[in-house]
């Protein structure tokens, strides 16, 4: 039961024989729109000729960012000014950009926790001093949050920086309470900290709309929000965009990394204008929600058969992750050589938390397989996990 992929010379993606790995939280190549992107990047060279292959304007191409601009006043309600909107490598990409920009190495950045395994990794890179912030069912906790913001002040260590995933979370599948937006976004505004917004899910909506970002509840310049085309369309473009205040544009287009190599991934972006310009952008989000809709629907209803009483996880309403607890007393990590042997395999939810944090928890992401494979994952779970208690 493999999937497409798996050549590491091409793809980060590996398989271990036998396995169903649900610790990759990677789209299914077969939902990538190979054709519909083959057409744009020949009608962006139709359209374009040699623009397309030349050094990029450095806000990214002026078709892109019109169309994300009109397509986010319509989806937020609010429309991004020319200038608050910058088309990035991708979330990744641009996460680092903005700590290279604003922030100095020993700054405080906050961290809900748990969170994206991976962002830390950029943060730490920089290096940031990182402090986390508990989540709860409702998200970040903005009390806590407003309590740690204030010890740091006392300490003379105040904030720069909070990272947030607050739609569709991962690891955890939350989206952060809508009072708690509001909250967060005055707080945010009234302390000077800048929020880092990273809205990678925001299209994957199963259940009724996303909640509304916090960029768009926010008084301009206190949250950059950073989107991504690599759920939406496909990781292997590498390309994102940002909407936040025009100082903050400003500031990165100004940037020694776009003066010297340009609008990033510039053809990859005018292929992108020309697929959206075309609406396959919409129709491939449509399609993408029915299908994962299904595999979420799957996995939750297959966990619900297989696992026992007293685990716990949650149906996410967008997304990619179930985040799942084990009965007190198992430890997901060390688990986890018995649940390959038994053929299938997580992340460990301590991996999420700065600090090791619960044992018991595990990340289940249902992107990668088909339904059937994911209920078979879930069966094999079950009896790793019965064989375990
Ligand atoms: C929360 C979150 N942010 C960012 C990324 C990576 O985004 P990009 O591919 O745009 O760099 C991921 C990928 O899994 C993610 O889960």
């Amino acid at each position: 039961m493999t999937v497409q992929g798996g050549d590491p010379r091409i793809v980060q993606l590996t398989h271990r024989p036998g396995v169903i790995d649900l610790g990759w939280g990677h789209p299914d190549p077969a939902l990538l729109p190979a054709a519909g992107l083959r057409e744009a990047a020949g009608a962006a060279l139709d359209r374009l000729g040699p623009d397309a292959l030349a050094y990029g304007a450095v806000r990214g191409p002026a078709p892109l960012r019109d169309w994300l601009g009109v397509r986010i006043a319509r989806t937020e309600g609010r429309a991004p000014a020319p200038g608050e909107i910058l088309i990035t490598g991708g979330i990744s990409h641009a996460l680092d950009q903005l700590c290279t920009l604003l922030a100095r190495p020993g700054d405080v950045a906050l961290v809900e926790s748990p969170t994206y395994h991976l962002a830390v990794r950029i943060l730490r890179e920089h290096p940031l001093d990182l402090v986390p912030v508990p989540a709860d069912d409702g998200g970040l906790r903005v009390d806590a949050l407003a309590a740690t913001v204030a010890t740091l002040r006392r300490a003379g260590r105040a904030p720069r920086l909070l990272y947030t995933v607050p739609t569709f979370h991962n690891p955890t599948g939350v989206s952060l309470d809508p009072a708690r937006r509001r909250a967060l976004v005055e707080l945010a505004a009234a302390e000077g900290l800048t929020v880092i917004e990273d809205d990678a899910y925001r299209e994957l909506a199963y259940d009724g709309p996303a909640p509304p970002s916090l960029w768009s509840l926010a008084p301009p310049g206190a949250v950059v929000r950073l989107g991504s085309f690599s759920k939406a369309v496909a990781p292997g473009l590498r390309l994102g965009w940002l909407t936040a205040g025009a100082a903050t544009v400003a500031r990165l287009a100004d940037g020694g990394l776009l003066d010297s190599g340009g609008g990033v991934n510039h053809f990859t972006a005018c292929a992108v204008a020309a697929f959206c310009g075309a609406g396959q952008f919409e129709e491939q989000v449509a399609d993408l929600r029915a299908a994962y809709r299904a595999r979420r629907d799957a996995l939750v209803g297959a966990l619900r058969e297989h696992l026992p009483a007293d685990c716990r996880w949650r149906a996410p309403a967008g997304g990619f992750f179930v985040w799942a607890r084990l009965p007190d007393g198992l430890d997901a990590a060390a688990l986890l050589p018995r649940a390959v042997e038994g053929g299938v395999a997580y992340l460990p939810g301590a991996r999420c938390h700065l600090d090791g944090g619960p044992a018991e928890t595990l990340r289940l992401a249902f992107g990668l397989y088909p339904p059937e494979a994911l209920a078979e994952a879930a069966r094999r779970l079950g009896a790793v996990v019965r064989a375990a208690g």
